[in-house]
């Protein structure tokens, strides 16, 4: 172990300990939890929260959160998107309520489901939308979709990509070999047989891949927000909207998390064309709830292509989707909450933070850089920008992580428990992103002076 590793070893186990010594309530529900939760928790990637155990939310509001033991903190994380929108937003809430008041799921219409999918449309383009109650859901349906439209079996997507637990997209590229991803659980196939993988930003690699035409659909976030923040080179999304096109496989763009760059996300900020595009997380405020969309042109190839007779059992469904709660919650969401003024201010708090962590990191004097992307922000152990999610992922530190996650979590800070992500919400004040600034400087300034 180097001098550096010990060092930041005796820091870590110094924040354990004042987690524990802080946090004796969230401490006595984990212990009651291994009774009968697996592993303690209610969703098994929750031990990846730091501190061995994860606090107990009490109550959450805005953009900040009370746990069990009476702490506030400000939250970064927000449900890795999920609570994009600050927690219980007011319009959201009072249209959940209403809509619960009179009926939560029917198997039919109600109106709002043309008011969002007008919405939808209006925003990125596309104009044809469909519901789903994950992001997941969202990006399977697309997958089959383009299938079932170009009779091709494979999909490409781009190295340390992630879009759910979609089987297809568990596939990485090492020394140039497609393999399962690392912890793939229960594959149902080698996805080297469903699944072409090239590095972002690899324009070449892109075309010899799509050359073998046999890619239904090239499935990507149009910047990578899931190994870090990696973002597009200039003309990258050109060559790939005109290569999917020479090569006659479909584009879709996931913008689940790139939302985060404007009300139409980065497909309507680049004015990018995809063929289906997906999202899911905010769009309901914290409701479950996804849409997948397509263009005019992929509408009327799949017109008349599916049996009604079989459209139940078709491998597209969801019995609870497209339901009527889910569907008031976008409405309000989309027309009062994740408004073109939040974005403004959100993006704005979001430029706030990322000086604030450069600012830190130069005092400190560390190889590390941030980057932005609307109004998510990201920093990376390394001192370039990554071009590729090889890079992205190479820059990754989990013990620097876990020590920087805790020690802003015993200072009243929350960031995602998956790398170094930070996200605004239309609730965060300066005052937040301040406190956050203040935290981050000190946690860093302790490790370099500790290292010297
Ligand atoms: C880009 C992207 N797409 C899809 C998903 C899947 O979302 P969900 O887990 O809500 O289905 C995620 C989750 O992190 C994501 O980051």
């Amino acid at each position: 172990m180097s001098a550096t590793a010990i060092r930041l070893a005796e820091l870590q186990a110094r924040e354990e300990e004042r987690f524990i010594e802080t946090h004796p309530r969230s401490g006595e529900l984990a212990g009651r939890a291994a009774a009968h939760l697996f592993e303690g928790v209610p969703m098994h990637w929750m031990r990846k929260w730091p501190g061995g155990f994860p606090v107990y939310v009490q109550e959450a509001q805005g953009a900040h959160f009370v746990d069990v033991d009476r702490i506030e903190y400000v939250d970064f994380c927000l449900g890795d998107t999920g609570a994009m929108t600050g927690h219980a937003p007011e319009p959201t809430l009072r249209a959940i309520g209403e809509q619960a008041a009179r009926g939560i799921t029917l198997m039919l219409p109600t109106e709002d489901s043309l008011r969002v999918s007008a919405e939808l449309a209006r925003r990125f383009g596309l104009s044809s939308w469909q519901f789903a109650l994950t992001a997941t859901d969202a990006n399977r349906f697309a997958i089959r979709l383009a299938r079932h439209l170009t009779d091709r079996q494979k999909i490409l997507v781009f190295n340390w990509c992630y879009h759910g637990t979609v089987d297809e997209t568990f596939a990485t590229l090492r020394d140039g070999v497609v393999g399962a991803r690392p912890g793939n659980l229960g594959p149902p196939l080698d996805p080297a047989e469903t699944t072409r993988v090239v590095e972002f930003n690899d324009t070449a690699g892109l075309e010899r891949e799509l050359a073998h035409r046999d890619v239904a659909l090239v499935l990507t976030e149009p910047a990578l927000t899931n190994v870090g923040i990696v973002h597009p080179e200039p003309g990258f999304h050109d060559s790939l909207r005109e290569l999917t096109r020479r090569y006659g496989a479909l584009l879709a763009i996931d913008e689940t998390h790139t939302i985060c760059c404007g009300p139409g996300g980065y497909t309507a900020e680049h004015g990018l064309e995809p063929d289906l595009l997906t999202i899911g997380k905010p769009i309901a405020g914290g409701v479950p709830a996804a849409a997948y969309g397509f263009s005019a042109e992929v509408a009327t190839r799949l017109a008349g292509t599916i049996e009604l007779e079989d459209v139940d059992v078709g491998g597209i469904g969801g019995t609870l989707a497209a339901n009527a709660l889910s569907l008031a919650a976008m409405r309000t969401t989309l027309e009062e909450v994740l408004t073109d003024e939040a974005f403004a201010r959100m993006i704005a708090l979001a430029e706030r933070w990322t000086e604030g962590v450069e600012d830190a990191i130069a005092e400190a004097g560390l190889p590390w850089h941030v980057t932005r992307l609307g109004c998510r922000a990201e920093y990376l152990f390394g001192p370039e920008r990554p071009r590729t999610g090889s890079e992205a992922h190479a820059a990754g530190d989990p013990a620097l992580e876990r020590y920087l996650h805790l020690y802003a979590l015993n200072r009243g800070i929350l960031l995602t428990p998956f790398h170094n992500m930070a996200l605004m919400s239309p609730a965060t004040t300066e005052a937040d992103v301040d406190r956050h600034r203040e935290v981050f400087r000190e946690a860093v300034l302790e490790l370099a002076r500790r290292a010297a």
